[in-house]
């Protein structure tokens, strides 16, 4: 099946090799296309990777138990998200200093993601003012949602003009990253003396005043006498709340505790996430975390989950698990390291009909279709 993203994807893989087909192929293309610089920040964990390499294998020992013979014609993967109606479940994950990964950045992706309909998540980090984003595609009709992920500054007066912007250019949603009040343990990025190059920065966040660097008395520790002095809380949940009318939905969720607390406060919804494995190594896997959150908030709030999502049975599993729609992380970074917007559609393109094909052999004509009763739970792979 030939698709219109195909054909330049496929002429410029052919200078290195066979077309991609999947997003490993595209994975092993992009090792090549990026520097080891780039290649540590973007396809690290922290420290042993444990939860990096637990997010996949999590989705792998899930197996699925198809329905035959059940009517598909008209089938759809259509669904409504914070009001909104998507034609996909999958959105991009926020993720930083896309320009790394090729000159056009967040603007490739964000076009691409407008142009293949998924939703677009715009990194707090962006190296491409939000505004440019937004202007870029604001006015396709058939994109998806588009929401800023914020992470609070300890610059609060700073941290709400941000706010401010955001919603001036027209981002439907606040993505409140929770999960990485510090960075975890970046052993990788250590390794290979991770720097972000001349003419590369985190463009939103010009101009904001140094955080303060109070005297650490002997003994002290800059985390926990410094840095975590500035640590969002629920408390800045709150507050968050109280100076935009913007839906808040808060990322890296694990327990079902935080996600009643959350529902609680009435935020919009939730991104079960361990931030692809990058904060705390052997935080649990993200599809073993999601069915006891979907327990415990009870359909109240909808759910998105990330985390090694790589083929459109993923995306069923997920969904079966009780998401509303996933996102993904590195897949589209590195179809944007090997070909710009055309790979980032590439890659939205593929998810989506191998999605199709898995609803179809499911016996799935909709997402609404997709129940717990599909899966397998705790399969080993020796018991296959
Ligand atoms: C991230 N992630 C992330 N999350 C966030 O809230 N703000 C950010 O700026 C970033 N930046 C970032 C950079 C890189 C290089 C990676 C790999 C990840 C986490 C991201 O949004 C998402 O949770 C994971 O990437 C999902 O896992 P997969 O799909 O990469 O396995
Ligand atoms: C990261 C931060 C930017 O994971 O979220 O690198």
């Amino acid at each position: 099946m030939t698709r219109p993203g195909d054909a330049q994807a496929s002429r410029e893989a052919d200078a290195n090799g066979p077309a991609p087909v999947n997003l490993a192929d595209h994975e092993a293309m992009a090792r090549n296309a990026m520097d080891a610089n780039a290649w540590a920040y973007f396809s690290g964990g922290a420290a042993d990777e444990l939860t990096l390499t637990a997010n996949r294998q999590a989705w792998d020992r899930l197996s699925l138990l198809p329905r035959v013979l059940c009517p598909l014609a008209g089938g759809h993967t259509r669904l409504s998200l914070l009001g909104r109606q998507l034609a996909h479940p999958v959105l991009l994950a926020p993720i930083a200093y896309q320009r790394l990964a090729h000159p056009d950045g967040e603007l490739a992706s964000g076009v691409a993601a407008a142009a293949l309909g998924a939703g677009f998540v715009l990194s707090t980090q962006a190296t491409t003012p939000l505004e440019d984003i937004a202007r870029a595609v604001q006015h396709d009709p058939g994109r998806g949602p588009l929401w800023f992920q914020l992470y609070l500054q300890h610059d609060r007066g700073f941290t709400r003009e941000l706010v401010q912007r955001a919603e001036r250019a027209g981002y439907e949603a606040l993505v409140l990253t929770v999960d990485a009040p510090c960075h975890g343990a970046r052993d990788r990025e250590r390794r290979a003396g991770f720097h972000l190059p001349a003419g590369i920065s985190a463009v939103n966040l010009l101009g904001m005043r140094p955080p303060p660097e109070n005297d650490l008395a002997p003994g002290q520790s800059a985390l926990f006498d410094r840095l975590l002095h500035q640590a969002p809380s629920w408390a800045d949940v709150q507050w968050l709340q109280g100076i935009t009318a913007l839906p808040i939905v808060l990322k890296g969720v694990l327990h079902p505790e935080d996600a009643r607390q959350a529902s609680r406060l009435g935020v919009g919804g939730l991104i079960v996430s361990n931030h692809g494995g990058r904060t705390l190594d052997s935080a649990v896997s993200t599809a073993r975390a999601l069915p006891r959150i979907a327990e415990a908030v009870r359909g109240e709030i909808p759910l998105l989950v990330d985390g090694g999502i790589r083929r459109g049975t993923d995306v069923l599993k997920a969904i079966a698990l009780g998401a509303t729609a996933v996102l993904i992380g590195r897949p589209y970074i590195h179809a944007l390291a090997n070909s710009g917007a055309t790979g980032v559609a590439h890659v939205l393109r593929l998810l989506r009909d191998e999605l199709e094909i898995a609803m179809a052999l499911t016996g799935c004509a909709s997402l609404a279709d997709v129940a717990p009763e599909l899966l397998v739970r705790e399969f080993q792979r020796d018991d296959r």
